[in-house]
């Protein structure tokens, strides 16, 4: 039998990974390493969090299934849990399986919500594959050959005052502005504060709703529970994903309370939103976030980690320098990072691409002093000179 040949949407690290504790990860060879990839930043809570995966196996013996037609405690267990970690203006959440979905949702809120159809992304910017969140992604690459529905691309911590223009020339017909808070795939770049709160002003301005995406830098990864939260801003919808769920595929929308009808009735829909085993840990995911307080360990971690690298790659022309927030930091090169990557997994320490010449280093919150220093000396080994 010839057997099926996998679909990889993304190129072979050669590595089979058979099983993980929380920061590491183990090879089929037994080797051990630190994962600063988490899966895209997925395992921020680590891997087997016993915390997580206790309530999640018990959820799966319980009940396969439950249709948002129907409702069961492991979900209203959820939404009582994002309520203690939600903006405190927020009043509604919906489920997806995917942050592409919660995109595609949020995007649909709007639509639905303004009548209008245009949308402004920024440059550098990904909100997903599907086809509403590849439309506000920036890669032409990505978008190359696929239909895409109507946005504009403005730069990305532009001066405020164009950006604010910008939108606001956009006026009636513009039916969301999405940003990131910390650009994670466009290179691990910080919003700028004066730039992301005119670009809050200006949608407010246009009747347009403002949807930060958080996939990649919330719940906890920034050293805040929301990254937004670093520049005072108020969005209209925040999208949710990767940590929220502790490893399960689940994501959601926090919306402010009058968004919520938009997609009722029919409007939207999804068989496994919300299904019992992703609400469990979701429920456990916020439990963990709360009681190990998360965002502290991570702003900690990631200081620590920043100055190390800084300190160890300090005068290298090679390198143009350490950036992020909390453990969403980049290492930006001068050079394409797939040598520097690959020698680093041979010395025990997984990362990802960002951008053009980005090591994106996305590790989970429990990484230790020790697993700092030996992130650092890995990263400083293999970077160019
Ligand atoms: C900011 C942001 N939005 C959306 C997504 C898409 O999430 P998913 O790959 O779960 O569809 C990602 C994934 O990297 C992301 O970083």
């Amino acid at each position: 039998m010839a057997g099926l040949r996998l679909v990889r949407y993304y190129g072979s690290r050669g590595l089979r990974i058979v099983r993980g504790r929380m920061q590491y990860v183990w090879d089929d060879r037994g080797r051990r390493y630190i994962d600063a990839h988490t899966g895209n930043g997925a395992a921020f809570l680590g891997h087997a969090n016993p915390a997580i995966a206790g309530r999640v196996s018990e959820a799966l013996g319980e009940l396969a299934a439950c249709s948002l037609s129907f409702d069961c405690p492991h979900r209203e267990e959820a939404v009582r849990a994002l309520s203690r970690v939600a903006p405190p203006h927020m009043g509604a959440v919906a489920f997806a399986n995917s942050g592409a979905e919660a995109v595609e949702a949020a995007l649909k809120m709007a639509w639905a919500h303004t009548g209008r159809r245009l949308v402004a992304a920024f440059r550098g910017s990904f909100h997903g594959r599907t086809l509403g969140a590849l439309s506000v992604t920036w890669n032409p690459r990505y978008r190359r050959g696929f239909p895409v529905v109507e946005a504009v691309f403005l730069p990305y911590n532009s001066d405020p005052a164009e950006a604010h223009s910008a939108i606001t020339k956009l006026g009636p017909r513009l039916a969301a502005v999405i940003v990131e808070p910390v650009q994670g795939e466009g290179g691990v770049v910080p919003g700028e504060r004066e730039f992301l709160r005119a670009v809050g002003e200006a949608a407010r301005e246009s009747g347009a709703l403002l949807v930060v995406d958080e996939i990649q830098a919330g719940f906890g990864r920034t050293g805040r529970v929301w990254a937004h939260e670093h520049y005072g801003l108020e969005p209209d919808i925040v999208t949710a994903g990767k940590a929220l769920g502790g490893g399960l595929p689940v994501s959601a929308v926090l919306a402010r309370g009058e968004l919520a009808g938009a997609l009722e009735g029919g409007r939207h829909g999804s068989t496994h939103a919300g299904n019992p085993a992703a609400m469990a840990a979701v429920a456990a995911a916020v439990d963990v976030l709360l009681s190990d307080d998360v965002p502290a360990r991570a702003r900690e971690a990631g200081s620590r980690l920043a100055s190390r690298l800084r300190g160890l790659l300090e005068g290298r022309r090679a390198v143009r320098g350490v950036r992020g927030l909390g453990l969403m930091l980049g290492v930006d090169l001068r050079a394409n990072p797939a040598p520097t990557l690959r020698c680093m997994q041979e010395r025990g320490v997984l990362a990802s691409k960002a951008g053009v010449s980005v090591v994106r280093l996305l590790p989970p919150y429990m990484l230790s002093p020790g697993d700092v220093e030996e992130v650092a000396s890995v990263v400083a080994e293999c970077a160019p000179g």
